[in-house]
């Protein structure tokens, strides 16, 4: 069984995160998400309008995904890829050539992201229409 690991804050879930899942678990067998918590997203400076908790129920119901167990801290990578017998790191190119030092445990790949989407703009949005 192949086993894909990723990463990221998944906020207001959009297509952009769906076909970035789909394809990694296309790779593998078990795709497990390595999901922000709230401490770690303060610490990027990053403010999700739904909580861990609420991410977490959402991207469970996605069926591409099989697991999600939480992000603390940037360092670690190494552990959830020995702790999860991860065979295949997955991220959006837009992080490209940033966790190539994990070639050492397992394939790295960066998947192309998807265009013209993301949660920050669409929570600009969203809020820009709030306030007409
Ligand atoms: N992603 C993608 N295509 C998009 C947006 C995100 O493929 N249009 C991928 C990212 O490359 C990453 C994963 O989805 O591998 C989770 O990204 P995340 O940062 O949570 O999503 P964004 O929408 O980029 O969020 P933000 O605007 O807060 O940065």
């Amino acid at each position: 069984m192949k086993r894909i690991i990723t990463y990221g804050t998944f906020d207001v879930l959009h297509y952009g995160h769906v076909n970035l899942l789909k394809r990694a678990k296309k790779l593998g067998d078990y795709l497990i998400v390595v999901l922000s918590t709230d401490e770690f997203n303060q610490i990027k400076n990053k403010i999700s309008y739904y909580t861990y908790e609420q991410r977490k129920i959402i991207l469970e119901a996605c069926r591409y995904v099989d697991l999600v167990v939480p992000e603390y801290n940037w360092e670690q990578k190494k552990d959830d890829i020995i702790k999860y017998q991860a065979d295949i790191f997955v991220m959006g190119d837009d992080w490209k050539g940033q966790f190539d030092y994990l070639n050492d445990l397992c394939e790295v790949v960066y998947l192309e992201r998807t265009s013209d989407v993301c949660s920050t703009n669409t929570k600009k949005h969203l809020k820009s229409k709030e306030q007409k």
